[in-house]
């Protein structure tokens, strides 16, 4: 099997964490690199023994020598680089958020569908072999009825005003870029919530620096969730059952261990996974696997699952009014198209 080349869009924090993983990835090779400088394109090249080194986005997303590209870029940015790449015909990797909101991504998904181009979003906690774990034991019944799930995602990020994740030009703050996680993580169990509550607290940059969001289901399940720009934690997840509870230890996202508890005398197993790195390929291998199968969405990881996570993370931030430069905008432009369709209609 000849192995998929890859294509990488933008060289910070992420990209390199990705690059660095890759070397895992036994499908695929790493063949080039898009950076909006010359210098940044060449020194990741380099680093990552790249082939090709573009000192512009849209010369790799033509490139001949490309199968799959991997977005790498701030949130703002994914919608205009995928809808590009699909246009192109290129299969697409791109990063968390796959938009900033349902809308752009169901663009995005019937444009993929149209041109039948494979096309995911980055939701790389999906694949880790501990939420693979995980799934297998609430599948099985291990801990009985699933009630609730908890789970938090914080960090310190840094307090300048220009970096992306405090700037709302850049699609800052923590819901999009990692409260964004444990609604995952509920709804993978749960599904689509039936009711949507939270409280968030807004920063000196009017983004939302620290939320905590319930979730509830008809069913009577419920998840609490918290994510913090400002705040440490351990980052558990904890699945409650009627027989027992599973808990992701610190840094639950990216775990490479869990324990399940059940029985009357709280019997413990811990599972351990030895993968190398921080666990980036295995969302690579998935690609590259449903590729290798024809298929443009994964079942694993679904458009739909996509669209059901980014219809919650738009409606607790309709809650908090919390809106992004040009969202309101846009959304005035279609009232007005509708306005003139209707009007065309009358005559
Ligand atoms: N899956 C994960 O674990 C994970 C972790 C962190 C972030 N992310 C996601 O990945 C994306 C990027 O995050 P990051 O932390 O890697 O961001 P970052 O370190 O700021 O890097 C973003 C890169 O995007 C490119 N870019 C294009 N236009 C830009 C602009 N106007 N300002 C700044 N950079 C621009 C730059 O590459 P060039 O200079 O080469 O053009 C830059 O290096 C976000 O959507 C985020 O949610 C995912």
């Amino acid at each position: 099997m000849s192995k998929y080349r890859w294509g990488i869009i933008g060289t910070g924090g992420i990209a390199h964490a990705f690059a660095s993983d890759f070397r895992y990835v036994k499908s695929g090779v790493l063949s080039a690199v898009a950076s909006r400088k010359k210098e940044t394109a060449d020194q990741f090249a380099n680093q990552f023994d790249i082939e090709l080194a573009f000192n512009d986005y849209f010369s790799l997303i033509n490139s001949q020598q490309v199968d799959v590209i991997y977005i790498a870029t701030p949130h703002v940015y994914h919608y205009d680089l995928v809808k590009a790449c699909i246009l192109a015909g290129k299969a697409v990797l791109c990063e968390k958020p796959f938009t900033l909101n349902e809308r752009q991504s169901k663009e995005l998904y019937d444009l993929a569908e149209q041109h039948q181009v494979f096309v995911m979003e980055a939701m790389w906690t999906r694949f880790n072999p501990v939420i693979e774990q995980v799934i297998e034991w609430v599948e099985e019944g291990e801990i009985g009825d699933v009630h609730s799930i908890q789970a938090n995602f914080n960090f310190v990020a840094p307090t300048d005003p220009n970096h992306r994740l405090m700037n709302l030009e850049m699609g800052g703050g923590a819901l999009l870029d990692i409260g964004i996680y444990p609604v995952f993580l509920a709804q993978l169990f749960f599904g689509k919530p039936d009711f949507i509550q939270n409280q968030a607290v807004i920063g000196d940059t009017d983004v939302d620096v620290f939320e905590q969001i319930l979730l509830g289901w008809e069913s009577g399940k419920l998840a609490s969730l918290e994510s913090s720009l400002i705040s440490h934690n351990p980052n558990r997840a904890v699945l409650s059952g009627s027989k027992g509870y599973i808990e992701i230890g610190s840094q639950w996202h990216m775990a490479k261990s869990c324990r399940i508890v059940t029985g009357e005398d709280h019997q413990e197993r811990a599972v351990e996974f030895d993968f190398p790195g921080l666990g980036y390929q295995f969302e690579a291998e998935e690609v590259n696997r449903c590729l290798q199968e024809g298929l443009i969405q994964s079942p694993n990881y679904s458009w739909q699952d996509s669209l059901e996570l980014m219809a919650t993370l738009d409606e607790v931030r309709q809650d908090i009014g919390l809106n992004y430069p040009g969202e309101s905008e846009i959304d005035a432009e279609e009232l007005e198209h509708h306005h003139h369709e209707h009007h065309h209609h009358k005559h």
